[in-house]
């Protein structure tokens, strides 16, 4: 049960509640992990249509970014104990992303946060996991 979990990561504190909950699992089921970040690309859209330089750069940018805080979730999944853990960025909309990216990746699992980054409390369920609850076919756990 539950070989491959994808954790997706955006740096929130539901994002860093749903690791240790992936990795709690992980234990128990001696679990492959793999860290996604989506950096959205919707608004460098705009940077695009005027410098083609300018927008390598930024995306450039954003991805080390991405890579840092999935470098962060790594060592702590390590620290663990857990040595199959595997890094990922992408780029495009987070849900579409987390969707396509837990398909080809074949997981079992999709842990991911109520909330994440704008964390307004008053909301439910944030935009991205609504989606991924909507359109992935795949178990998904929603952490508070
Ligand atoms: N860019 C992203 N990359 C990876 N995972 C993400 C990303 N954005 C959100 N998530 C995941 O989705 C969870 C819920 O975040 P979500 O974006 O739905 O809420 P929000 O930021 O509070 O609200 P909204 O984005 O709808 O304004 C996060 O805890 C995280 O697990
Ligand atoms: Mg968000």
């Amino acid at each position: 049960m539950y070989k491959k979990i994808m954790v997706a990561i955006d740096g929130s504190e539901y994002s860093e509640r749903a690791l240790d909950r992936a990795i709690n699992l992980a234990k128990t089921f001696n679990s492959q992990i793999i860290l996604l970040n989506v950096v959205k690309t919707e608004e460098l859209e705009i940077v695009r249509q005027y410098s083609e330089s300018s927008y390598e750069l930024v995306k450039s940018y954003l991805e080390q970014t991405a890579d840092k805080l999935l470098t962060e979730a790594e060592k702590k999944v390590r620290k663990k104990g857990i040595e199959d853990v595997v890094k990922k960025v992408a780029f495009g909309d987070p849900a579409e992303k987390i969707v396509d990216e837990a398909d080809s990746e074949g997981v079992d699992l999709i842990a991911i946060g109520t909330r994440g980054l704008t964390g307004v409390k008053r909301v439910v369920l944030g935009s991205t996991t609504q989606k991924v609850m909507r359109w992935s076919n795949k178990d998904v756990l929603v952490v508070h």
